[in-house]
């Protein structure tokens, strides 16, 4: 067996229905006076009861939350927290008020308390995201991980099916390409394959039960094992095209992950065959059919799968649009299992703006 290192990241987690009103009490365990408490309008309801919890330990509430955290919504953010003289920030909802409690965290070095309400696992990584004009900057900041993340399946019960798909496929997408990306081992793998486990066996009971607490609680562990498999790796070629697509056309962030996630699997599957035995069985589908079971799963879920389907920067994207994207990514893709130029990347792309069930054989011969 090669030799490998293991980073085990330093977070405490609460989990449990009703575990919302925990929030409080840890907040007072890490003994923070000063809170500033993030959240948008689909939070306001846990955000009142935390702010109950908190009295006047909470000192600045923040309402305005944006998608891939653009840089003045964090300035103006960080400058209200500089004049509340915080010490710490709560963040309830999805990815969008964990990225800009990030960015909080790291200008004003203060821990966090997440409170997760889709399955984006931004909780359970190091790495902050920030974007000016059309480019999404990420990064990695101890900082920026939160000290305590408190999980509530009752709080992810009203995620309405658009947001519950995709982003289910958001956090599948961590676990899949912790399988190869740069950093990963035997530990991420297994950390990664149950987090496949979870949500494959879960998603189809939430998807049809919305309301379904225990469901939901398999599927947030799932999520939140597939954050953890992302913070102990690295982004690769996926996550890679996934970020220039949002940076650029500001696509709904679960959703590219949808629609991109089969194809990158297929592409990348001919080098990888002990990793897709291992995401086979976890499938529950023989090998070679792992990426055509994800685009099955999509489909079953009624999350997107053409790229042609969706739409940012108020128009829809355009077969035309491809080629800068996969330049843009094949500038930031560092190692792939496969080696990988702008055309492979566009041929990934091409397939998914299409959008077709994806085979593992046209993947490998149209990118030989
Ligand atoms: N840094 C990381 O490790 C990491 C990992 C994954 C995602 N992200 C980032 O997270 C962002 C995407 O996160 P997201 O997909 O959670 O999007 P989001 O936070 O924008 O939420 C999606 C939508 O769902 C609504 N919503 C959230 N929770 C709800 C609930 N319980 N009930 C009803 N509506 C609810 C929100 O108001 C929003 O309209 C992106 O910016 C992405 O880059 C970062």
């Amino acid at each position: 067996m090669d030799p490998f290192v293991f980073n085990q990241l330093a977070s405490r987690m609460v989990f449990g229905a009703g575990a919302v009103r925990q929030v409080g009490v840890e907040c007072a365990g890490l003994g923070v006076t000063r809170v500033m408490l993030v959240h948008d309008a689909s939070a306001t309801a846990p955000a009142d009861d935390i702010a109950v919890q908190l009295g006047p330990t909470m000192v600045l509430r923040w309402h305005e939350v944006a998608q891939h955290v653009p840089v003045a919504l964090a300035d103006r953010a960080r400058d209200a927290a500089t004049a509340a003289g915080i010490d710490a920030v709560v963040c309830v909802g999805g990815g969008s008020s964990t990225g800009l409690a990030k960015a909080i965290a790291l200008s004003h070095r203060v821990p966090i308390i997440a409170v997760p309400t889709t399955y984006a696992g931004s909780e359970q990584t190091t790495i902050y995201g920030l974007t000016g004009g059309r480019h999404k900057q990420t990064g990695r900041d101890a900082a920026v991980l939160p000290r305590v993340v408190v999980y509530d399946p009752e709080l992810t019960v009203g995620l309405p099916p658009t947001v519950t798909g995709p982003s289910s496929f958001n956090a599948l997408a961590h676990s899949v390409e912790a399988l190869w990306a740069p950093g990963c081992n035997p530990v991420t793998t297994a950390i990664a394959l149950e987090g496949v486990r979870a949500i494959h066996a879960s998603l189809p009971t939430v998807m049809a039960h919305p309301s379904d607490v225990d469901a939901r609680g398999r599927l947030l562990v799932g999520a939140a094992l597939s954050g953890m498999a992302l913070g102990a790796t690295s982004a690769g070629l996926h996550h890679k095209i996934c970020h220039v697509l949002g940076g650029m056309f500001d696509l709904v962030h679960a959703d590219a992950h949808s629609v991109v996630l089969p194809h990158v699997l297929a592409f990348n599957a001919p080098a990888l065959p002990a990793e897709m035995a291992g995401l086979a069985a976890a499938l529950g589908v023989p090998v070679g059919e792992e990426a055509a079971a994800l685009w099955d799963l999509a489909v079953a879920s009624e999350v997107p799968t053409r790229l042609a389907d969706l739409a940012g920067s108020g128009r829809s994207l355009q077969r035309d649009d491809l080629r800068a994207v996969a330049e843009a990514a094949a500038g930031e893709v560092t190692t792939n299992p496969r080696p990988v130029d702008t055309a492979a990347i566009l041929g990934v792309l091409e397939r998914a703006f299409d959008g077709h069930r994806p085979t593992v054989t046209t993947a490998a011969r149209s990118a030989s």
